[in-house]
């Protein structure tokens, strides 16, 4: 793993724009694995940026997104889909139909993750996937477990997630209490991983991912196996790293 240490959320967000901005450009037919949660934010800003600027053009970029709440409907502000349209999708020249999201109102869930899984095979699989990290070592949904699971699948979160987010939500009888999520096997399979770790809340969490044991309690290990993962932490995420 390629692990950097920048000053602030600020550097962070710009590092990882640069990183897409200069995969876009160098691949046409771009397959984006991109993640919600309020890490990536920044680097969408820089992304949003720079295509007003007229330097990047998402006419030929395919996205997927790593998971989304069950049930949900697309129009609830705190869906993933809401999510994405709010902090890129409406704000750059990308073809909505190129956009891919789970659909958190499926009547069939494990039929609908299937559909996914094929649809993420038939695009010829993720070239440059992007990561936030969970306080519990979560990587999409992937929730601490006995075992890796493989493919996207329908998951029950955990109760410290359910509180984590809560944030966004009313209350946390609010939030959703099932997700469908990118297994860690579709993750894996993503060409080259960029990982954003913010704040200090998860610098313990950061540690175990980095240099402790690999282990599906600490789903983000196994990112130690890939071959191509960079890690790009502010200070305040990396002080128990070096
Ligand atoms: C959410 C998402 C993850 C995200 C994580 C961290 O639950 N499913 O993809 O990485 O939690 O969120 P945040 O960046 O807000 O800390």
């Amino acid at each position: 793993m390629t692990v950097i240490i920048v000053n602030d959320y600020e550097s962070m967000s710009k590092m990882a724009g640069e990183i897409i901005a200069r995969q876009i450009e160098h691949e046409e037919d771009l397959v984006l694995g991109l993640a919600t949660g309020s890490t990536p934010i920044g680097t969408y800003k820089y992304l949003i940026d720079l295509h007003k600027a007229g330097k990047l053009d998402f006419s030929e970029v395919t996205v997927f997104n790593l998971d989304e709440y069950y049930p949900i409907t697309p129009d609830n502000d705190q869906s993933y889909n809401y999510f994405m349209n709010e902090n890129l999708f409406n704000h750059v020249n990308i073809d909505k139909k190129n956009t891919h999201i789970q659909n958190g109102e499926a009547a069939d869930p494990a039929a609908e993750c299937r559909r996914y899984e094929d649809a993420i095979h038939d695009a010829g699989g993720i070239d440059l996937q992007l990561l936030g990290l969970g306080l519990n070592g979560h990587i999409g949904f992937n929730e601490p477990d006995s075992h890796f699971p493989k493919t996207t699948h329908h998951v029950a979160l955990d109760a410290s997630t359910i509180e984590a987010n809560s944030r966004f939500f009313a209350s946390s009888n609010d939030v959703p209490k099932h997700a469908l999520t990118m297994g860690i096997g579709t993750i894996f399979n993503a060409r080259k991983i960029v990982m954003l770790i913010s704040g200090e809340a998860k610098a313990d969490i950061a540690k175990a991912v980095i240099h402790g044991n690999i282990t599906p309690q600490v789903p983000g290990s196994i990112l130690q196996l890939h071959p191509d993962v960079t890690i790009i932490l502010d200070e305040e995420a990396a002080k128990h790293v070096r």
